[in-house]
């Protein structure tokens, strides 16, 4: 059995725990605001799983920071992963660490530093992006690696959903300006909080065989109102070091909302969906515009947070080796996410120079 111990008891702090448990991990969840721990216990938890699980341990985040632990994860608000992240490398070094998405703002704060700690360090790290472990990603990877493209001619990715649900999930949040998520600069807005298109987009790019991003053209719509400055659409123009031309939508407006991911090739198509029909995933594919296969794939949302919770372990028991949440992969996302600012600030196509590392210079 392993252990976990969980920074952030909020929305997201709240499903790992419950991943984790359902698993029959061992669980503390801690927060600095002890109105986070009585909600955890008295409200999100039962209200979302049915009751209380009285073996997971809470505990205040400070008290409990030097815990040992196999894998600590934090949940809490993007502009704070770094600093808790470098302090855990630092004091209690666990076997693996889970940050969550986005890793910080389009400032890139800490990005390279905390790169050069984990790799000096040897513990496993991984960001959030937990579509890619989804029963639905592994369908459409299938269907890539049959063939059925040809060859690959472009890949869209969408994120577009309103954040009523996220506010929602925040009953306690008065607005976009009560947190990050109101501020772009902070990891909040489109391009941050629905990061998973962009993610989504490389992951696919990259079981295809077309390589990193090089280029970036963005153009995002800045709402500044009652106090918060976030971006509420960005439309984003990709292309890879080998060639591949994309595009990659994220909003915080559309309803219902439409997540997918869709790689046209000159023979065929295969298109991955999320919530496709109420409880269920799907693949979607085809060949010569005809005929097209839908496979519908059941899912919860717990089981986006039990696949990663079952990914963890695999990683700790040492039988998976390459993990499509790794750091560097999230860290490649963070790069798209500050080229798409720094694109539609200067009001024109920028390049990523890899070899500068995961830093603002090297976004040309
Ligand atoms: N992967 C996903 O599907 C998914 C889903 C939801 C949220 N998220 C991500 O999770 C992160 C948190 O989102 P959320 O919705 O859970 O936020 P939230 O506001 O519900 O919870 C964050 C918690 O962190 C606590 N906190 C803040 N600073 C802290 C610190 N220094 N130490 C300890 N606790 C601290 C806050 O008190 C709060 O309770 C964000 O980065 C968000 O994008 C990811």
């Amino acid at each position: 059995m392993f252990s976990i111990r969980i920074i952030g008891a909020g929305s997201i702090g709240n499903h790992l725990a419950n991943a984790a448990r359902s698993r029959g991990w061992q669980v503390t969840l801690t927060d600095i605001d002890p109105a986070a721990l009585l909600r955890a216990r008295e409200s999100i938890y039962p209200g979302r799983y049915g009751s209380w699980d009285d073996a997971i341990v809470l505990k205040d985040s400070r008290e409990a920071f030097g815990d040992p632990a196999d894998v600590v994860f934090i949940g809490t608000p993007p502009d704070s992963h770094m600093t808790i992240a470098l302090e855990t490398l630092e004091r209690v070094r666990p076997r693996a660490l889970l940050i969550e998405k986005p890793l910080a703002g389009p400032g890139l704060d800490g990005c390279k530093k905390l790169h050069d700690v984990v790799l000096k360090s040897g513990v496993f790290a991984a960001v959030g992006y937990n579509h890619c472990l989804g029963k639905n990603t592994e369908r459409a990877e299938m269907a890539i690696r049959s063939g059925i493209l040809g060859n690959l001619q472009t890949i869209s990715a969408r994120t577009r959903e309103h954040w009523k649900g996220i506010f929602g999930a925040h009953p306690w949040l008065s607005g976009p300006a009560d947190s990050y998520l109101g501020f772009s600069a902070r990891g909040g807005g489109a391009t941050g909080e629905h990061s998973h298109a962009i993610n989504i987009w490389q992951h696919f790019a990259h079981i295809a065989g077309a390589g990193r991003v090089s280029e970036v053209f963005a153009t995002l719509d800045m709402v500044k109102q009652d106090g918060a400055d976030y971006d509420q659409l960005a439309l984003l123009t990709l292309k890879t070091e080998h060639g591949l031309v994309g595009d990659v939508i994220q909003d915080v407006v559309t309803q219902p909302a439409e997540k997918s991911a869709r790689l046209q090739g000159s023979n065929g198509f295969v298109e991955w969906r999320v919530n496709h029909r109420p409880g269920h995933d799907a693949v979607l594919s085809g060949q010569g515009g005809d005929t097209i296969q839908e496979e519908l794939i059941a899912k919860t949302r717990p089981d986006d947070f039990k696949a990663e919770i079952d990914h963890l372990a695999c990683v700790l028991n040492g039988t998976v080796s390459q993990s499509p949440i790794s750091l560097e992969r999230g860290l490649d996302t963070m790069m798209v996410i500050a080229a798409a600012f720094k694109s539609h600030n200067l009001g024109r196509r920028v390049r990523i120079d890899w070899s500068a590392g995961y830093v603002p210079e090297a976004i040309l």
